[in-house]
């Protein structure tokens, strides 16, 4: 329990490796694995979710003259990176006030006959509004990209998987995101002729590096070693400390990511790992639904803070960590200073709405976004990792129920 200084919650519920998944066996691959999983034909395996956004748009973008890219103004930096990648332009859509989903209206008026895509995104593992985007996909015959980095095992209300029902999805198995190749992508598309084209672009622009392999798996070694409540207070709780203590947010939560994104193949030993770990992802997925609609619960009964925990309207979500939205920016930052330095797992996602990074100006568009930077500003996230004990989870509500700012 997190009452010792040894002892750290990482801030998403990862699923706990085990010695096992480094042993090789004959096991389903991880594509055969996911595609189970997901209840689709085939999935393309990737070194990253942002591998395989830039392996999507690459085969988007040679399919047409469009130019223009629709993404939520609060996403992960790594989707804007991805788009300059593929030297396509940013066009940055306004969210609905104090949600995840893109401004209906405004996405329809940023549709038109030069758009490539819109892209969805299923962020902190809550199901996103698809169907709106389909709609105006559909009106300027543009494709429809579900981001579910954040989302591996969110479902629509009709069971099928999050990431399945626009033209393509994705999902990211980063550390953090639950099942964990250190790094890794998978990559799907509804129609066969897009799902070939997909290969064919992979195998033309994502060379083989052994030395990329190499770090990733010495990377993954260490993530095994280390993903522990002991071994996370060194590397990741005393770093996020220390940045914290410089004033540098961004820093602590990881978001100063490099322009340049690594484009390599996955190799077959992190793939077994990630095919191994598979088989407990359901049961895992589970618990933490579980937990977090008795934690969800516990929070509103005491909401004297009058915070917000960000549920599901268009199926059942995973439960990495919840999402709080303060009512205030003050009140947010009140709560923090006697938290986020804390071992409880208390954190915030994104600092900023895109175009409010600085290293990213020279590639996202200034735009007025107001309801993405009132998102950025209320909120921060509770791990819902079971390392997370009753006694933690009580201190935070305490405090936040006493954060009157
Ligand atoms: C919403 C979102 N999209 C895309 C990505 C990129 O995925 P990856 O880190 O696997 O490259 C992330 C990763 O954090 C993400 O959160």
């Amino acid at each position: 329990m997190p009452r010792s200084f040894l002892y750290e919650v990482p801030p998403t519920a990862g699923l706990p490796p085990r010695f096992g998944d480094l042993l090789p066996s004959a096991t389903p691959t991880l594509s055969a694995r996911a595609a189970q999983f997901l209840g689709v034909d085939e999935v393309q395996v990737e070194c990253s979710g942002t591998a395989a956004l830039v392996v999507a748009l690459t085969a988007l973008k040679r399919q047409s003259h469009r130019t223009s890219v629709i993404v939520p103004a609060y996403t992960c930096p790594l989707v804007a990176i991805a788009v300059a990648h593929c030297g396509l332009k940013l066009r940055l859509c306004d969210l609905v006030p104090d949600g995840i989903d893109m401004d209906d209206l405004q996405l329809d008026a940023l549709c038109d006959e030069d758009t490539l895509a819109i892209v969805p995104t299923h962020l902190a593992g809550r199901v996103a509004d698809v169907d709106a985007a389909i709609t105006c996909a559909r009106r300027v015959d543009a494709c429809v990209i579900e981001d579910a980095a954040q989302a591996l095992g969110a479902r629509f209300a009709d069971g099928s998987a999050v990431g399945t029902r626009g033209d393509i999805g994705f999902f990211s198995l980063a550390v953090g995101k639950g099942l964990t190749t250190f790094e890794g992508g998978l990559l799907v598309a509804r129609d066969a002729a897009l799902r070939r084209e997909l290969r064919r672009v992979s195998e033309e622009i994502i060379p083989r590096s052994f030395a990329w392999e190499l770090k990733r798996s010495v990377q993954l070694l260490g993530y095994h070693a280390l993903y522990n409540p002991f071994g996370l207070k060194f590397v990741h709780g005393d770093p996020r400390r220390r940045a914290l203590r410089n004033g540098d947010l961004i820093g602590a939560v990881g978001d100063d990511f490099s322009l340049a994104i690594p484009l390599h193949t996955l190799g077959t030993w992190r793939q077994s790992i990630g095919a191994h770990a598979f088989a407990r992802l359901g049961e895992f997925q589970h618990e933490c639904f579980r937990r977090a609609q008795s934690r969800i619960a516990q929070l509103l009964v005491k909401n004297r803070a009058k915070s917000d925990v960000l549920l599901d309207h268009f199926g059942h979500g995973t439960w990495p960590f919840l999402l709080v939205l303060m009512p205030s920016e003050a009140a947010r930052d009140a709560a923090l200073a006697r938290l986020w330095s804390t071992n409880l797992g208390v954190s915030r996602l994104f600092i900023h709405a895109l175009p409010d990074y600085a290293y990213l100006a020279d590639i996202v568009p200034q735009a007025d976004v107001p309801n993405a930077r009132d998102f950025a500003a209320r909120m921060l996230t509770i791990s819902n990792s079971p390392w997370l004990d009753d006694a933690g989870f009580e201190r935070i509500c305490r405090v936040l129920e006493n954060t009157t700012a």
